[in-house]
This record gives structure tokens, C-alpha cells and sequence, in this order.
């Protein structure tokens, strides 16, 4: 059932999402195609995405150029990306290779409506920038113009209004930088998990055959009519 399922969910990527996308890589892991949302073109992500959404919590990427132009969300390999990200580019959003995007995130280029033109978005989008290895953590805001440097990291809930340069933890509202990561020191990123494709698809088999441990169609009617811990 589990095989079956997931061949199910693939062929639902293949054939409903990634037309949408102007470009994505090998092997993306979307969770739950039909609640990854793209609006608008040039949104292309590279290799080994991992897309985590759900019905209630979906992913959206939107692209509205500004002034006429057109807009554009760049993303590179290997990013993760969790359930109620927004990412919506007026002009340009740029996301490095290995970056870690938390559930919530909110990231934008744009105002999209200007101080004193309340009815456009004027003279209030400016690019963003993520380096690679950038860790964005739950419920993070990245505003208009801000550019962030390989391996920083946002702390939970922080607004960054202004530029993070690499190695620096930033947190709370507005960010400010709260620590240095030593970049001398070995760094381990997503980029790892794919080091071994095989062994990557061995270990989520080893992890569904443990999860489903006992599974059965006994076992989930028992689960429905008497549930207990661990259902
Ligand atoms: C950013 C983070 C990773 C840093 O963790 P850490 O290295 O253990 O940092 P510390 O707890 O030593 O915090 C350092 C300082 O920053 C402050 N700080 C840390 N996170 C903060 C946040 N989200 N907002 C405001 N301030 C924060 C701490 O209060 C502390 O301040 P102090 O020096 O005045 O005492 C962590 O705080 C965080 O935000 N984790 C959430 C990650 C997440 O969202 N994961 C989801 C799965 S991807």
C-alpha cells in the first residue's frame, strides 16, 4: 500500500506540479503535491528539493512582477522547505543551494503597497538574497532588500529587515545579530543527506518499514473502534 501510494503521490508531482514550475531538478520530494501552490512563471528550483506541506498548512510560491516586469524565485539544490512557507517575489527572490526554510516562513521582496500609494506597490521592492546553507527558523519574516550570507541563521519568529552577512545568527524584532558561527569549523549540510543516494533511499525504507511496523487492515480497524497510545 505504502509503494502504492507513493508512486500515486509521484505521478501526481510529475504530472500536476512540476509544470508549473519553470525548472526543477532531480528527484523532488513533495509531500503532498496539491498543497504546494505556484502563481505566476519563472519559478525554478534545483535538485533534491524536499517540499513538506499539507491541505492545512500549504506552500506558496508567487510571482507579480512589479511596474510590468517580470518577477522571479530562484532556488537552489537541495533546500528544504516547510509546510506555510509564502515566498512571493515582485521583482527577484534568490535562495542558495542547502538552505532550510522553517514552517511559516514568510519571505518577500515586496511591500506590495507603498507608504503614501496605498493602491500599488510603489517604490517598495527591492531583491533578496539567500547565500547557501541559510537556516530561516519558524514563523520568520525576511523583508524587501535584505541579503543573507552562506550558513546564517534567523532565530524563530525574528523580522530581518536589514542585510545579515555570512556565519551570523540574527534574532528577534528587528533582527540583530545574537552570535558568529566559526566558519573554520566542519559545517555538515543538507548537501550530506544526498552524498549517498542509496543509502538515503535505504534508510526512509528502513524508516516506513519501522513506522508501519504492525500495520495492517486489522490492526487500523482495531485502531478506529478501540484507539490506544501510539496509534
Ligand atoms: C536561532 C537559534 C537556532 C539559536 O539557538 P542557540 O544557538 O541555542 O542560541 P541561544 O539560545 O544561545 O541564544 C543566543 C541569544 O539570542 C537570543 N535568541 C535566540 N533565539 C531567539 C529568537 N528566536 N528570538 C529572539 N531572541 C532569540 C537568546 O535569548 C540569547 O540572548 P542572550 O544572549 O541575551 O541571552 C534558536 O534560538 C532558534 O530560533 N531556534 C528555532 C529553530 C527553528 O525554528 N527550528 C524549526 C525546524 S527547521
Amino acid at each position: 500500500m505504502k509503494r502504492l501510494q507513493l508512486r500515486w503521490r509521484n505521478w501526481r508531482t510529475e504530472y500536476f506540479l512540476l509544470p508549473q514550475f519553470d525548472a526543477m531538478g532531480v528527484e523532488p520530494e513533495v509531500m503532498d503535491p496539491s498543497s504546494v501552490y505556484v502563481f505566476g512563471s519563472n519559478v525554478r528550483i534545483g535538485n533534491y528539493p524536499h517540499l513538506i506541506s499539507n491541505a492545512e498548512k500549504c506552500i506558496r510560491f508567487t510571482t507579480f512582477g512589479h511596474k510590468g516586469g517580470e518577477a522571479f524565485i530562484t532556488i537552489g539544490d537541495y533546500v528544504l522547505i516547510s509546510p506555510g512557507v509564502r515566498i512571493s517575489a515582485a521583482q527577484s527572490i534568490e535562495i542558495g543551494n542547502a538552505c532550510m526554510i522553517a514552517a511559516n516562513v514568510y519571505i518577500s521582496d515586496s511591500d506590495w503597497h507603498g507608504l503614501y500609494n496605498r493602491t500599488r506597490p510603489f517604490r517598495c521592492t527591492a531583491p533578496v538574497r539567500l547565500g547557501n546553507n541559510v537556516w530561516i527558523g519558524d514563523s520568520a519574516t525576511i523583508c524587501k532588500g535584505v541579503s543573507i550570507g552562506d550558513n546564517s541563521v534567523v532565530g524563530a519568529g525574528s523580522v530581518v529587515t536589514k542585510d545579515v552577512p555570512a556565519n551570523t545568527v540574527v534574532a528577534g524584532n528587528p533582527a540583530k545579530p545574537v552570535k558568529s558561527i566559526n566558519p573554520k569549523r566542519r559545517m555538515i549540510t543538507r548537501e550530506a543527506l544526498f552524498a549517498d543516494a542509496f543509502r538515503q533511499a535505504h534508510n526512509l525504507d528502513e524508516l516506513d518499514k519501522m513506522m508501519l511496523k504492525g500495520n495492517g487492515v486489522l490492526g487500523w480497524l482495531r485502531s478506529v473502534v478501540f484507539p490506544r497510545r501510539g496509534d
